[in-house]
This record gives C-alpha cells, sequence and structure tokens, in this order.
C-alpha cells in the first residue's frame, strides 16, 4: 500500500544483507514513519512483544522470520536441532492469543528441519518464508474480492451515499503485510468508486484504531471519521453504520472469534440494532484444534498501557498519565465473540456462517477436532 507516494509491504527481506529483516515499527506511527532492521530471534521476539508489528498475520510472518534469522547463529552445528527447537518455543511464547504465531513457527521448523544441512536450512527457510509472505497477501486479496460485494449490495439500496463501515482496532494493512483483512473490501470498493465512509474507533488502550487505522486510510484517501470506543453503540442504534467488519485473532471451530478488546461489546450493539457484522477471516487466524472460543488464551498487558496514554505534543511522541498514581488495572487485550453474535466470516475461499459445518464447507481438508469423552 502507498505512503506519501511510495509503495511498502510491512515486513520485507532485505535486498543487501541476508541476515537481515525489516519491518515498518509502528510504536511511532502516526506521528513518525520508521523502519526497524531485526538481526536476531530476540530482536523478533522483542519487536513481538512490544509491538513494534502486531495483528494477527504479521505477527506470524515476523515470528516465521525470526526462524529464518536463527539459522544465522546457531551455537553448534551438531545441536542446530534442539538450538532451532528452543527456538521456536521462545518464539511462539512472545504473545499468546494470535494462533497465527505458532502455526507460523511449527511451518517454518517443519520446512527447515527437513533440510540435510545448515546451507541448506537456510535456503528452504526463505524459500518459505517468500511463500508465506506471497500466500498471506493472497489471502487479504482474496478476502477483498469477497467482501466487495457485500459493500456493493448495500451500496446499491443508498443512491449514492456512502456506505458507513465501522471497523476495531487495526486490521489493515499494518497488521497484515498488505492491503488487511477487514479493510481489503473496504480498499476494493473505495478503488472501484463505491462511496464508502468508516467509522475508526479509538481502541483504547493502544488507540490502534486513531493511531494506526486511521492513517493508512488517509494515506489511501479512504474518508473515515474517529470515534470513542464508548461511541459505538450509539453509532449502532442509530443507523449510523451499515455493517461492521473486524480481524480476528483466533477463531475456533464453532465459530467464536477473539479480537481486539471491545470487538464483543460492538457485536452486542450490532446483533441488537440488526447490523450486519463480518468478521474477515484468513485461514491462517483459524485455530484448527481448538472446538470453542473459551479456551482461547486470552493476552493481558502491561498496567501502563491503561494509566498512562501515549500522544503527541511540544514536537515529540511522549505519554502522559491518566490516571491516580499507582492505580490498580486490569488490562485484557483481547476478548471472545461468540459466532451466534456474527453475520458471517469472510475468508480466502469465500464467504460462510460463523459456525462449525459451514467453515469446513469451505475448508473441507482441515480435520475437525475430536473432543476426548
Ligand atoms: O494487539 P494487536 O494490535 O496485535 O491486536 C490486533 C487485532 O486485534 C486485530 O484486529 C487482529 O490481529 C486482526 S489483524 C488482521
Amino acid at each position: 500500500m502507498l505512503v506519501g507516494d511510495k509503495s511498502y509491504q510491512t515486513l520485507w527481506l532485505h535486498p543487501e544483507d541476508e541476515q537481515v529483516i525489516s519491518v515498518i515499527d509502528q510504536r511511532f506511527l502516526p506521528f513518525e514513519f520508521r523502519v526497524e532492521d531485526l538481526h536476531t530471534p530476540a530482536e523478533v521476539f522483542m519487536a513481538i512483544r512490544e509491538m513494534h508489528v502486531r495483528g494477527a498475520p504479521l505477527i506470524g510472518v515476523t515470528a516465521a522470520a525470526g526462524m529464518y534469522l536463527a539459522l544465522f547463529q546457531p551455537p553448534d552445528e551438531k545441536e542446530i536441532t534442539a538450538w532451532l527447537e528452543e527456538q521456536a518455543l521462545y518464539l511462539k511464547s512472545a504473545r499468546p492469543t494470535a494462533v497465527n504465531l505458532s502455526m507460523a513457527v511449527d511451518r517454518q521448523l517443519r520446512k527447515i528441519l527437513l533440510a540435510p544441512t545448515v546451507e541448506e536450512m537456510r535456503a528452504a527457510s526463505k524459500e518459505d518464508l517468500q511463500a508465506f509472505i506471497a500466500e498471506e497477501i493472497d489471502n487479504c486479496r482474496k478476502i477483498g474480492e469477497y467482501g466487495l460485494p457485500l459493500i456493493e449490495e448495500i451500496s446499491r439500496h443508498k443512491k449514492g451515499n456512502p456506505v458507513n463501515i465501522l471497523t476495531h482496532c487495526n486490521a489493515g494493512w499494518l497488521a497484515c503485510i498488505d492491503f488487511g483483512t477487514a479493510t481489503a473490501p473496504i480498499y476494493m470498493a473505495h478503488d472501484a468508486g463505491i462511496p464508502v465512509h468508516v467509522w475508526v474507533s479509538e481502541t483504547r488502550p493502544r488507540n490502534q484504531g486513531f493511531r494506526l487505522t486511521a492513517w493508512e486510510l488517509k494515506q489511501h484517501g479512504v474518508p473515515y471519521t474517529l470515534v470513542t470506543d464508548n461511541a459505538c453503540g450509539h453509532i449502532l442504534q442509530k443507523g449510523m453504520a451499515d455493517m461492521v467488519i473486524t480481524g480476528t485473532d483466533r477463531t475456533t471451530l464453532n465459530g467464536d472469534v477473539a479480537n481486539k478488546i471491545g470487538t464483543y461489546l460492538k457485536a452486542i450493539a450490532a446483533k441488537a440494532n440488526g447490523v450486519p457484522f463480518y468478521v474477515a477471516v484468513p485461514s491462517t487466524s483459524i485455530d484448527w484444534t481448538m472446538d470453542d472460543g473459551a479456551a482461547i488464551p486470552i493476552e493481558e498487558r502491561s498496567e501502563n498501557e491503561v494509566r498512562f496514554a501515549d500522544g503527541f505534543a511540544n514536537g515529540k511522541a511522549q505519554a502522559v498519565r491518566l490516571a491516580p498514581l499507582h492505580s490498580p488495572v486490569f488490562n485484557p487485550a483481547f476478548d471472545v465473540t461468540p459466532g451466534r453474535l456474527l453475520t458471517g466470516f469472510i475468508t480466502e475461499h469465500g464467504i460462510c456462517k460463523a459456525e462449525r459445518d459451514d467453515l469446513l464447507r469451505l475448508f473441507p481438508g482441515k480435520v475437525p477436532y475430536i473432543k476426548e469423552k
């Protein structure tokens, strides 16, 4: 996607140094555009944990890149398998909720361990990393293609008025490699000349909506309006949103969806007011081994994310305190929305209901998890 007049992806292999992976460091957006070079699995771990990169698909690809970088620093060729298994466990522990992380690391590990020498491991790892990047871009493009007719259909009834779409957090290209998941149909509709307008919800505590979604929609020229998280119920009740589209960090077989904290409340309000609520779900965010959203591990993040807010003042980015000193804080980063509140999933294989049988209709190769009696 465009940043100014230059086309970017969120992560790329450094063209001159094969031991470097470059990423957009999202901690500084929208105030400053910075690129960070990652050299080691430890740097990749920190980039994921401290959210230099974030969003489920990008977390997965960055972790896969961490496995690739691990191949440039094995302690001893004889111990390489143990070293790689250790690095895989380490990278997987960076954040708990997005299933993309463990899936991507396991995928890399499987490919790498098939190769007999370190040289061949590096080649196999690089080849698979590039293939994975291409697949994730393709997933987003297809989600855009399948989601576009939903927006077109609403637009037909709006007599030239914009289709109002509410989204939460950032499930845009910054959360993926390109296009985004929830934003892909929106970008496609905008590019096709369909008038669209996006309600961008704040997304406290880290403000991914204000800071990232607003920034990337602006870069692409898509009309949007910022709203506080608390305004979303009102917007849905007043018929000011025609549909909701969000992303997901982990979708379970029964159609439950873990996504950024606050998604659940929006889904309840949408259901209560008859507003369609779609979740854009690439297959890399589906946990085929988990039957029920109740089992999804929910990340709890630092208390200071709630006590403070990052902003821009006097020419620099800085944190300001919002609450009495040392206030106790509970900071769950995700919640689980039951599939029954959702209208459907937009996947790279098409649209389905948020339920097991319809999901497996689109992905027939996946073996459903059988519960132990
Ligand atoms: O904590 P974050 O910023 O990583 O959370 C991101 C989200 O909740 C996104 O909606 C989700 O990862 C889907 S991204 C396509």
